[in-house]
Order: structure tokens, then sequence, then C-alpha cells
């Protein structure tokens, strides 16, 4: 039971958090293309794209409900729910997922509907995207490694 709960928990973060780390990343400079700068016209389709990597970003966020929920079960199973990297991955776990939904989604919703519009977009604003979407991946790229190496356990290798 703990093997199957493990295995979809680690599916669940490969298929639910990779194809948001890429398509968020993938996103500002999009926005950059779908509307540039110095004012001249974007080529075809790149408002599509936007739209497009934002509902990857919304559809698979909220897959990703599904990693802390296996997780936590996961963790029940094998008795570990008090140990101290499995409390710091949760709460990292926790802060990552707050700057998705708080700090990634909507302002990549802003963008899209200035992009769709046809709005100039400030090159500062993509810049601070850019930033709290570098800081949601290296959250998670966090946990992933706690969970992989587990500091202060005895248990398994
Ligand atoms: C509430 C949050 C989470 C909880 C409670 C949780 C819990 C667990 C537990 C109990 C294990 C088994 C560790 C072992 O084999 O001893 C595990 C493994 C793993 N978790 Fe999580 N997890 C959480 C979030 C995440 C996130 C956000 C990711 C990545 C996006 C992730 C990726 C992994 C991976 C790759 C493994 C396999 C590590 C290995 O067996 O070597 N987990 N997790």
């Amino acid at each position: 039971m703990t093997k199957l709960l493990l295995s979809l928990h680690v599916l669940a973060a490969i298929v639910a958090v990779g194809p948001v780390t890429v398509a968020a990343s993938m996103f500002p400079p999009a926005v950059r293309r779908a509307a540039p700068a110095d004012g001249s016209d974007p080529g075809a389709g790149t408002a599509g794209a936007v739209r497009l990597l934002h509902r990857i970003c919304r559809v698979y966020a909220g897959f990703g409900v599904l990693v802390p929920v296996l997780g936590l079960a996961t963790a029940l199973a094998m008795g570990v729910l008090g140990d101290a990297w499995l409390v710091a991955s949760v709460l990292l776990t926790a802060v990552a997922a707050g700057t998705l939904i708080a700090l990634v989604l909507p302002r990549q919703e802003e963008l899209v509907a200035q992009v769709t519009e046809r709005r100039p977009v400030e090159r500062r604003s993509t810049a601070q995207l850019a930033m709290f979407t570098g800081v949601f991946n290296l959250l998670w790229a966090t946990v992933t490694v706690l969970m992989i190496v587990r500091p202060g356990s005895t248990a398994g290798a």
C-alpha cells in the first residue's frame, strides 16, 4: 500500500508540477513576444500561445493538489508524519503553493487580459512575474531534494 501511495505521489509530482514549471517559465518571454515593448506588430498566434501557457499552469496546478494529498497519505502509511524533514517539506510545499496561487497565477491572468486586449505591457511586470516563477520553481525543487535526501532520517538510503 505504501509503495502504491509513494508511486502515485511521485507520478503526480512529475505529471502535475512538471508542466507548471515549464509553462510558467515560458510565460513571461511569450508575453514579451506577444506585446513587443517597441510597439511593433506581434507575430500571428503569439497571444494564443500566452493564453495556452496560462491554461496549462492553471489546469495542472489544480492536479497538483494531488501531490501533497498523496504525500500526506504516504507519510501516514510510513509513520513519518512527525519527522523534521517532512514537516519542513510540508511548510515549503505550502509556501510554494501560496506563491503559485497568490502571486504567479493572478499576475498571469492580468497579463493574458492585457495581451488579449492589445494593451501595452510594461517590461517591469513580466520581469516581476519571472521572479515569482523562479521562487516557485526553487521552492519545489528544494522540496524534491528534501524528499530524496531526507536529512536526519535513518530509514532507507
Ligand atoms: C505536503 C507535502 C508533501 C508530503 C507530506 C510528502 C511526503 C512524502 C513521503 C512520505 C515520501 C516518502 C519518502 C521515503 O521514501 O522515505 C515522499 C517521497 C517523494 N516526494 Fe514527497 N511529499 C510532499 C510534497 C512533495 C512535492 C511538492 C514534491 C515535488 C514536486 C515531492 C516529491 C517527492 C519525490 C520525488 C519523492 C521520492 C523520493 C524517494 O523515494 O527517493 N513531494 N514524499
